[in-house]
């Protein structure tokens, strides 16, 4: 029998602070905070100090993450581990993909009592947790909040809902995130989700390398993509609650449990700049050609994970937002290409400027290294003879990319998955011969002043 005493502190609507990668100081209890110094010898109010380093110690103080938590209990304070059924969940990044390009159907919510993480299933992957270089990516589908709290200490979670609103109670404070927004998760957080609604369903990539970021500018300059104010980062908050509870692990790829008798969201105040943050993609400031042709698609970058290499990221998140298309005499969706990154696409409402069909809501696609993809034969047609003279606005629509520098590993749920699609390949195979030897001579639409 589950014994729970104590307050669950749901009541009110979450409230943030706002910026990127601040140093926040924040308390729910008036003096919880010390002043002027980390580690006093006896915190206020009987709290524990503990140190939560998202980053080597000795970290650059740019790309150092770290904050200090004052709370009830220690998070020392529980019982043993022991292994639990991972489920759908993997790190197998094993096996030889192959070069096919591959796309699933959305999947359906589920029927039985299942939690966001019971519905949790591994697609593909690259790296290793433990050497902390590439990540994971999973969708969700869940039907009940969370009574147990996670953590993955093999890293950040970057949750990408696509229906249903998430409210994540974690230890620095609650946020609440519907689709159209995303919520970054520091590795080794603690956390529940619960439900607003009956049913959620979205997109998980866990980073397993440096924390995501956001991207340089360069000629850009000072503002535009994501700006770092529209990020916000809950404020303090705690639940004082004792009974038999369940702490889940996800360590080394795979799933542990530990007993723990309180409620592991206790931190009452804290400082620092590691903590977790939610972001509204509506916000994101669209950049884009005002000539023709339009350019490579990191103008949609939202963050990034930097790799060891410089310009070569772990891992990229990147949008296809609602925007203006004003290209002259230019093929406007996206064009025909092969990367050496490698693509993991999903769909959170509308369709995909670059497949006419086949790409739903809450569906996904991956084309690995060099594998040669683009607009389907429908979306061609109609895009080789639009009327490129004036302005087009595409609605209703966010799409967005995980993009990898590393090959990504499709897992067996995902191959052995009856919402793969068995012919995605044919969406090109309509794309007519139209070679010809003898052509007209091109018009091109003026994009330069005429000389006198
Ligand atoms: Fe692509």
């Amino acid at each position: 029998m589950r014994r729970v005493v104590g307050k669950s502190g749901r009541e009110s609507a979450p409230r943030y602070l706002s910026g990127f990668g601040n140093h926040f100081s924040t308390e729910a209890l008036r003096g919880a905070l010390p002043l002027g110094r980390n580690s006093p010898q006896r915190p206020a109010h009987g709290l524990y100090a503990e140190q939560y380093s998202g980053t080597a110690f000795t970290a650059p103080r740019h790309t150092n993450r770290r904050s200090w938590l004052y709370r009830i209990r220690p998070a020392a304070v529980h019982g043993q581990f022991r292994a639990l059924p991972a489920g759908d969940i993997s790190a197998d990044f094993g096996a030889n993909p192959g070069p096919n390009r591959l796309r699933w159907n959305p999947p359906p919510l589920p029927r039985r009592p299942t939690d966001f993480l019971a519905g949790l299933a591994t697609l593909a992957g690259n790296g290793a947790p433990g050497l902390q270089q590439g990540c994971a990516l999973y969708w969700y589908t869940a039907n009940r909040s969370m009574e147990r709290f996670f953590y993955s200490a093999d890293g950040e979670l970057l949750l990408v809902p696509q229906e249903g609103t998430l409210r994540l109670a974690t230890e620095l404070g609650r946020l609440e995130v519907a689709p159209l927004e995303i919520a970054v998760l520091p590795r080794g957080l603690r956390f529940r989700v619960e439900l607003a609604g009956e049913g959620a369903r979205g997109y998980v990539c866990e980073n397993f390398g440096a924390p995501l970021r956001l991207p340089d500018l360069g000629p850009i300059g000072a503002n535009g993509l994501a700006n770092p104010r529209d990020f916000k980062t809950p404020v303090a908050w705690y639940e004082e609650r004792e009974g038999d509870f369940e702490l889940v692990a996800k360590f080394g790829g795979t799933l542990w449990v530990a007993p723990i008798d309180h409620s592991p969201l206790d931190v009452v105040a804290w400082h620092g700049n590691l903590a977790p943050y939610k972001y509204d993609l509506r916000l994101f400031n669209t950049l884009g050609s005002v000539s023709y042709d339009h350019p490579d698609p990191s103008i949609f970058l939202v963050l990034q994970s930097q790799s060891d290499t410089p310009g070569v990221d772990n891992l990229d998140f990147v949008i296809f937002p609602p925007r203006w298309l004003v290209m002259q005499d230019t093929f406007r969706p996206p064009w025909f290409h092969r990367n050496v990154a490698s693509e993991f696409m999903g769909l959170i409402e509308g369709v995909y400027d670059a497949k006419a069909e086949g790409f739903a809501p809450g569906g996904a696609s991956l084309h690995n290294c060099m594998s040669g993809h683009g607009p389907d034969a429908t979306t061609h047609a109609s895009a080789s003879s639009a009327d490129t003279s004036q302005p087009v606005r595409i609605e209703h629509t966010m799409a967005f990319m995980f993009e990898t520098r590393s090959v990504l590993h499709p897992t067996r749920y995902a191959l052995d998955s009856p919402l793969l699609q068995t012919d995605y390949g044919a969406v090109w195979q309509g794309l007519p011969r139209q070679f010809r030897t003898a052509t007209r001579p091109v018009r091109r639409a003026r994009t330069r002043p005429r000389r006198r």
